[in-house]
């Protein structure tokens, strides 16, 4: 197959997204820019596109797909129940980095919700991404990786991974927001949130005060427990290079690092200077929005430095920081050393 690449440039947008737009009513897959990441789309209504979607990626059939809508009207044509702190909660964070846990409803694919009668809804913050679905269908989209790799936030990164297994990618601009949405269910009581992503739990609380977050946000899940959120369980974002997540403060992560041999640091913009081994700075310590902009791009270069381990400077686990914090206990596969 050979993916189809589409440019957003004025001149050819319209014809751009009507085309795209084409593909996925016909049933095929297209690569798609959001604020978070890179999306691989395809009609949440059509069974036979979302298979596509899970052999593209090789992503496991039990991990349900996020389904993305452009106007708060679609929203009642995926769930069934919608209770109303979904609406405040729509209000006040769609569109956005937000996706909320809801009954499922009839017309979407078993398959997007891997057998579950539950459906995770979204209302993207771009436009190439919402104009899409108002010219075809509610979209079901992961993220445009291969899965266990980093999470693409350029269209380049799709490409790396996925051209000749997809119709087409929409050739957009990299990713504001770069770590994928906060999810929260509805379902469960109290509400619990899934995903730390760039909404935080400080903001969703500002509604629902008894939002509790899920065990496996920041533990790894014991052999017989059972993933609230199917995604959690699976290794993820993570190079071939062994990784280590390092806490600790500037000093001591500078001094251990630099008495370390074969490795490479990931390190904060104020640290840069004073690191002798190879390094990649991934964002300023003031600023947790920098990090998660860059974590998995700077993921994704790890594996070019040859090197046998890569310790990673963690952030604090507040605010945007729990998300980047997140992605990457997962990536170094729960090895955290504190200092
Ligand atoms: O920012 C994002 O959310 C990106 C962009 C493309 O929109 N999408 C994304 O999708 O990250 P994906 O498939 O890579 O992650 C979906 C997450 C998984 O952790 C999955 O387990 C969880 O959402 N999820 C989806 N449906 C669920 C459900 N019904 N119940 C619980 N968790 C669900
Ligand atoms: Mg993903």
């Amino acid at each position: 197959m050979i993916t189809k690449k589409y440019e957003v440039s004025n001149d050819v947008y319209d014809k751009s997204i009507v085309e795209a737009a084409n593909i996925l009513k016909s049933g095929g897959t297209v690569a798609i820019p959001t604020e978070t990441v890179y999306g691989l789309a395809a009609s949440a209504f059509c069974d036979d596109a979302i298979a596509k979607i899970f052999i593209a990626k090789g992503r496991p059939q039990d991990n349900p797909l996020i389904v993305h809508i452009a106007d708060i009207s679609q929203l009642g044509e995926v769930a069934a129940e919608i209770p109303d702190e979904a609406y405040k909660l729509a209000e006040k964070f769609w569109p956005g980095p937000f996706t909320m846990v809801l009954k499922k409803g009839e017309r979407v694919s078993n398959s997007v919700c891997g057998g579950l009668d539950t459906v995770a809804v979204r209302m993207p913050n771009n436009d190439i991404a919402r104009d899409i679905i108002r010219n075809s269908v509610p979209l079901a989209a992961p993220s445009a990786n291969i899965s266990g790799k980093p999470s693409p936030t350029t269209a380049n990164h799709v490409i790396d991974d996925l051209s000749g297994k997809i119709d087409a990618v929409i050739m957009a601009g990299g990713c504001s927001v770069g770590v994928e949405s906060t999810v929260i269910t509805l379902c469960t009581n109290p509400p619990k949130l899934l995903r730390p992503g760039a909404v935080t739990a400080e903001q969703i609380r500002e509604i629902l005060p008894d939002l509790v977050i899920d065990n496996a946000v920041l533990n790894q899940l014991g052999k017989d427990e059972k993933a609230a959120s199917p995604g959690m369980k699976y290794k993820h974002y993570a190079p071939e290079t062994e990784v280590v997540l390092v806490e600790a403060d500037s000093k001591s992560f500078v001094s251990y690092v630099n008495a370390q041999e074969n490795c490479c640091a990931v390190c904060f913009s104020e640290e840069e200077a004073l690191i002798d081994v190879k390094k990649i700075c991934y964002g300023s310590i003031t600023s947790e929005e920098s990090l998660a902009k860059n974590v998995f791009s700077t993921l994704r270069k790890v594996d070019d430095l040859g090197v046998k381990t890569v310790y990673i400077h963690a952030p604090e686990k507040n605010g945007v920081g729990l998300a980047v914090y997140n992605r990457l206990i997962r990536a170094a596969a729960f090895k955290v050393m504190k200092l």
